[in-house]
């Protein structure tokens, strides 16, 4: 049976939207959680400014006790700048999601850069960590919230120079919850037809309760590797309104009941899920298996 990866990437889009300081042993608990219910690929933090991000002040130490516990797991983090990708080589993480956003207006409030700076700086990593596997999230890649909705050949245009110069994956990110299944279709259809090597994934917020059919339908056009967050823990602090991601134990359960495989217990998933609502109670969770009782 087909497999379906699960990059759970709450620890990251989920936990930079909180406020609150979660204490790192609370976070490493819920990370531990998620490597004990069978998730294989885990965005751990991102290594971007402390002003900009508070919640991620912790990465360094976070990302050396990671790879330390968990040496031969898919560790990632993400990055916006050369800083961040030399910061996640020195503590260890040679997996790393470079960050740039489809609206320029959108990668402005969120990176301080226009699309050229991000490119540059793009091509500086490059050549000065080549050591390091970078993929592309590529945010609002379906919509902007300042610039409204986007379209294939925009995306596709957009990575041209990317791709030239080599990523290890592409994830399209709906930032802002705003696609449906035959734009999501639309898009891939493009990119896989520009780009047939290309490694892709899909990120979908859940906020117009879009976050499952479009993930299927993404599936079904063979995209296998998945980004989610548990709980549905998420949202982006520069994209107004977009709480939620599509919920791991959601999509897992989904996956599991069709009969793909993804290694994940959603039992597991559940309890873990119900134990961060408990950790992180200003949290805001798009999730629907963990609204029901949980059973003993
Ligand atoms: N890690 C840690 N610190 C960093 C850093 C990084 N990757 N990049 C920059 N900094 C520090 C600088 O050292 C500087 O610190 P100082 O004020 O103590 O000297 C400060 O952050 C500002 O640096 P500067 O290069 O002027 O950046 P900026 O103010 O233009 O901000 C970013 C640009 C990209 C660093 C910042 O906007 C950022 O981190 N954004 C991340 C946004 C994010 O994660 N969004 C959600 C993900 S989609
Ligand atoms: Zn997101």
């Amino acid at each position: 049976m087909k497999k379906i990866s699960i990059y759970e990437v709450g620890p990251r889009d989920g936990f930079q939207n909180i406020s609150t300081y979660i204490p790192i042993e609370k976070k490493l608990e819920l990370i531990d959680g998620m490597v004990n219910a069978g998730i294989e690929h885990i965005q751990i933090t991102s290594f971007v400014s402390p002003k900009a991000i508070p919640q991620m002040k912790d990465a360094n130490d976070l990302a050396v006790f990671c790879k330390k516990k968990y040496p031969n797991l898919g560790l990632f983090a993400l990055i916006p700048n050369l800083r961040g990708a030399e910061n996640a080589l020195k503590y260890g993480i040679n997996n790393v999601s470079y960050v740039v956003s489809l609206g320029e207006k959108h990668n402005l409030a969120n990176i301080r850069r226009t699309h050229k700076q991000s490119f540059d700086e793009f091509v500086r990593i490059k050549n000065e960590c080549p050591e390091l596997s970078v993929g592309l999230d590529l945010a609002t890649a379906f919509g902007c919230p300042f610039e409204g909705k986007k379209n294939e050949n925009q995306v596709v245009e957009f990575l041209k120079r990317y791709v030239e110069l080599g990523l290890s994956y592409v994830c399209l990110c709906d930032t802002i919850g705003i696609a449906d299944p035959r734009q999501v279709r639309a898009t891939i259809k493009a990119v896989k037809q520009a780009y047939p090597d290309l490694d892709l994934q899909i990120h979908i917020h859940d906020t117009r309760n879009m976050g499952m059919v479009n993930t299927l339908a993404a599936i079904e056009l063979g995209v296998d590797k998945i980004q989610s967050t548990l709980g549905g823990l998420g949202g982006c602090p520069y994209a107004p309104g977009a709480s939620g991601n599509l919920a791991t134990e959601d999509v897992v359960y989904m996956l599991n009941n069709m009969g793909y495989e993804t290694g994940i217990d959603v039992d597991s998933l559940v309890r873990l899920s119900h134990r961060q609502m408990e950790i992180i109670p200003d949290g805001l969770f798009s999730g629907h298996l963990l609204k029901l009782p949980l059973s003993k």
